[in-house]
């Protein structure tokens, strides 16, 4: 396993990959790694000869107020666990190196990205979808592995992908979870004792609400209003939005009558969480 930091340095090393006829996996990610983003490692050595994980906290897709700078970062760490999973190669990029001075090209989408997270973080997915491009441009993967976890970034890619006519398979990986049913993300170190424990209502609501759709609820107002009483019970808990939209268009429902996505982004304190489900995935009870 190598870890590199130059644009050069990775597109030799796929190149070679290439010339033996084998096939690249990509896995972007913003380091600080968890079992989360070991799935998708392990979903990519599966499928693919070799595997490439992104390792770059991108400033681009951050808000002026939001975690930039106490975003968490551990390199050690993710080079061992990237090596236990099979990875091949770490990109682990300076901001320069991504941004050269002069940067002004910028991937945006309407539509999709103007709900749920899209009201509250603005100038986020612009920056996602700039910095995968790039990334699919520096190693031109076969296939590329983004968690369920982000159900919104997964639609937002695959949309782009599709869009500009990319010429990668976009796989999705289901949400992997703490024992207590948390989800895992590099942003749970944010969270105290006490607000560790409240941050279980998130997954709470996802079970309550994954409950009422196994037992045929088809009604929206009905399961997203249980949902909310639940989180709403919680002190520490302030909710940002708890939604159900359509799959492809992230656009609102009244009704399920069509494969929809159930978000939703919750502060725990100072620290903003998502969760979610798609009710593709309730299994008939
Ligand atoms: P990051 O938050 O580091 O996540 C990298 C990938 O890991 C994403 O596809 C995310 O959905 C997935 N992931 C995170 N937690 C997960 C969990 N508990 N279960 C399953 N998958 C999980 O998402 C980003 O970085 C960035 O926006 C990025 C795509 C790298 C662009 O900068």
């Amino acid at each position: 396993m190598r870890i590199v930091d130059t644009i050069d340095e990775v597109r030799r090393q796929v190149r070679e990959w290439r010339a033996q006829g084998l096939t690249v996996g990509l896995v972007p990610t913003m380091g600080y790694l968890h079992e989360g983003h070991a799935s998708l490692i392990d979903a990519s050595h599966r499928d693919n000869d070799r595997t490439v994980v992104s390792d770059f906290v991108n400033p681009m897709q951050f808000g002026p107020t939001e975690d930039l700078e106490s975003y968490p970062r551990d390199i050690v760490h993710d080079a061992k666990l990237v090596e236990e999973h099979g990875g091949d190669l770490i990109f682990h990029p300076d901001p320069s190196e991504m941004y050269h001075e002069g940067f002004s090209s910028f991937v945006d989408m309407t539509v999709l990205t103007e709900e749920l997270c899209g009201l509250s973080r603005p100038v986020h997915f612009r920056g996602v979808c700039t910095v995968v491009t790039k990334l699919f441009n520096i190693v031109k993967p076969d296939r590329a592995y983004f968690g369920k976890k982000d159900a919104q970034q997964l639609a937002v890619i695959r949309h782009m992908v599709d869009d500009l006519n990319m010429d990668i398979e976009i796989i999705g990986c289901p949400i992997i979870r703490e024992d207590d049913g948390l989800a895992k993300s590099s942003r749970n170190t944010y969270l105290n004792d006490a607000e560790r424990k409240a941050a279980l209502v998130l997954s709470e609501a996802v079970r309550l609400g994954m409950d009422m759709v196994r037992s045929g609820e088809k009604n929206c107002d009905t399961i997203l209003s249980q949902m909310k009483s639940l989180i709403e019970a919680e002190p520490l808990a302030r909710i940002d939005y708890v939604k159900m939209v359509d799959c492809a268009t992230m656009q609102q429902i009244p009704t399920l009558d069509r494969p929809a996505l159930c978000a939703m982004a919750v502060f725990i304190g100072k620290t903003r969480l998502i969760d979610n489900f798609f009710t593709e995935d309730v299994q008939e009870g």
